[in-house]
């Protein structure tokens, strides 16, 4: 199954050295705080595991999970919310852990959503986002890579729930 045909877009050394870089941006910019990361499911399992490991300040998992309604193939924008948080975030510095941002609806629904809970703070960081397909604006605080709009897979992302261990980012190629 994860031998099919894929192009590497972001290699696994690639992810290894920017995760650093963010993580150690993350821990300066949170120092004396303690963090609750909250990571969306499922694509930001292995970004979250990787990333939380690496920083150096005091920091709590929490996880939520969000579904887009589809209409077809092309996204509707509405987010449905499958999963809450356990914990009350109230008075807790937040930051979401999502692995790509393409329309920017599933990010600004959790946004909007998570901050009438009365959070300290509430950041956003994700691994990537795809270049010039946002229906919203939302900020992204951390990014990883800019890439271009083609369906990745790989480090959480899938294709129809395949290709999510792959230790890569990459591309399937269309004629497979
Ligand atoms: P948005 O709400 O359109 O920003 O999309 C967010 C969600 O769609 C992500 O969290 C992913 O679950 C999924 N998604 C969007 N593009 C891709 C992709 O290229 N590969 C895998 N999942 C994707
Ligand atoms: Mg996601």
């Amino acid at each position: 199954m994860d031998d099919a045909a894929k192009r590497v877009l972001i290699s696994e050394k690639e992810i290894e050295r920017r995760v650093g870089e963010l993580a150690a941006q993350i821990s300066a910019d949170y120092t004396g705080q303690e963090l609750v990361l909250l990571g969306v499911l499922k694509g930001a399992f292995i970004f979250l595991a990787d990333l939380s490991r690496r920083l150096t300040i005091p920091r709590v998992v929490e996880f939520i999970a969000v579904t887009s309604y589809e209409s077809g193939s092309v996204p509707s924008g509405a987010v449905r919310l499958i999963m809450d948080v356990r914990k009350s975030i109230e008075d807790k510095h937040v930051l979401i852990v999502e692995d790509i941002v393409d329309t920017g609806h599933t990010l600004h629904y959790l946004m909007e959503m998570l901050e009438t809970r009365g959070p300290a703070s509430i950041k956003t960081c994700a691994l990537v986002r795809k270049s010039g397909t946002a229906q919203v604006d939302v900020t992204i605080d951390y990014l990883g890579f800019d890439i271009p709009d083609e369906w990745v897979v790989g480090y959480g992302l899938d294709f129809a729930e395949k290709y999510r261990t792959l230790p890569y980012i990459g591309v399937i190629d269309t004629d497979e």
